[in-house]
């Protein structure tokens, strides 16, 4: 039997928020002590992670403790060997975002907004992260009159492309990685999925330097195919980052660990990761955004970090079992899943000659595809009977 331990070449990164999550939600109070982000730096490097996000905020909540908490923390990536591989800005706890934040209707908080992204590009480029990741939790409304959406998202232009020349200006070596989530903390929340998010990106002044950083949960909350999601982002070279965790269905953001939930998207999810059989993969971190249930203390914590890593090495191996199985190859074949790739025009083929075609369409209605004997075989290997 393999052994699933991480290695650093697997990629394996946890935003501090997750294992430090204190377990507040909108019922009850912290269940579990304050995780220092140091300590926390090294009980992942320690699980085998390669590396570490943070919120301005979980790492550096206070002015008067930032400079000796940054000294703590670089000493303790050069200690573990982790990097720092992605940053993102807080800009929903604080009650000023309340209504927003890059689009907020009101202009200081949105000036306040943009001063507290510009600090945090600074931060993440001393610290040399290559991703920097824009979660609009608060950009939404609960209503609607209350927000001009297009407006909202002029205002959310101004700000990506602001960021985004402020990057280049300072030389720095950092791409923007926009988050989709379609409500929860607000009732809707702007750029809610994968397609929105890719749409707006063209609108940008340097769409090369933006791309995504999509969460399983969040597409499983809107009853998307997580899988397709990322593949499709993966095909307009826009998978810049991922966010991997557990959903059951469409409520409340579950931020499970990767794997529980929808065991079977999580399947997927990863043999679209690997490209699916093509060269079209994901090769940058590996980053799990879940948070550890409330009810667990601080062993159920560490042992939901250290679950993630393995289910996603189970997956791993199950996905490459599943394709390099002879049996599924024919399967493949039988529903002709390769054939797909064949242009349906042949090159310098006329229209009149397609349409003086005529093929049986009859028959070809009664043709067998094949789908359900391909994935009752990836359904076999999942479930570890293959
Ligand atoms: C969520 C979100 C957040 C963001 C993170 C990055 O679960 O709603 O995933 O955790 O990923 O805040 O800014
Ligand atoms: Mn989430
Ligand atoms: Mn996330």
């Amino acid at each position: 039997m393999t052994d699933y331990t991480p290695r650093p070449e697997d990629k394996f990164s946890f935003g501090l928020w997750t294992v430090g999550w204190q377990g507040v939600d909108v019922f009850g109070g912290p269940s579990r002590p304050l995780l220092d982000p140091v300590a926390a730096t090294e009980k992942l490097a320690e699980l085998g992670a390669a590396a570490v996000s943070f919120h301005d905020d979980d790492l550096v909540p206070d002015d008067a403790t930032r400079s000796s908490t940054l000294d703590r923390f670089r000493k303790a990536l050069s200690d573990t060997g982790l990097r720092a591989e992605m940053v993102t800005t807080n800009l929903f706890g604080h009650p000023v975002f309340k209504e927003g934040a890059l689009t907020a209707n009101n202009r200081d908080v949105r000036r306040h907004a943009l001063r507290k992204v510009l600090r945090n590009l600074d931060l993440a480029a001393e610290l040399g992260a290559d991703t920097f990741v824009m979660w609009g939790g608060r950009e939404g409304s609960e209503h609607g009159g209350g927000k001009d959406v297009r407006a909202a998202l002029d205002r959310m232009v101004e700000g990506v492309d602001t960021a985004c020349q402020y990057v280049i200006d300072q030389g720095y070596d950092l791409r923007f990685a926009i988050e989709p989530k379609p409500n929860e903390p607000r009732g809707d929340i702007l750029l809610p999925t994968i397609g929105h998010a890719l749409a707006f990106i063209n609108e940008l002044e340097h769409p090369e330097m933006v791309g995504l950083n999509p969460e399983v949960g969040h597409e499983e909350m809107a009853g998307l195919n997580f899988a397709h999601g990322i593949a499709q982002a993966l095909w307009h070279g826009k998978l810049f980052h991922i966010d991997l965790n557990g959903q059951h269905g469409p409520r409340f953001d579950q931020d499970l660990r990767f794997g529980a939930g929808n065991l079977r998207g999580a399947f997927w999810a990863v043999d679209a990761v690997l490209g699916s059989g093509t060269d079209l993969r994901y090769d940058g971190y590996v980053h799990f955004d879940y948070k550890p249930p409330r009810a667990e203390a601080v062993d159920g914590v560490w042992e939901s970090a250290r679950a993630c890593m393995r289910n996603y090495l189970i997956l791993r191996e199950k996905v490459q079992t599943f394709r390099a199985d002879p049996d599924v190859v024919a399967a493949m074949e039988a529903a002709e899943v390769g054939r797909l790739a064949e242009p349906t025009l042949a090159s310098g083929e006329s229209l009149a000659d397609l349409r003086a075609e005529t093929v049986d369409i009859e028959e070809l209605g009664r043709r067998s595809v094949g789908a359900e004997a391909l994935d009752q075989l990836a359904m076999e290997h999942l479930m570890g009977v293959r």
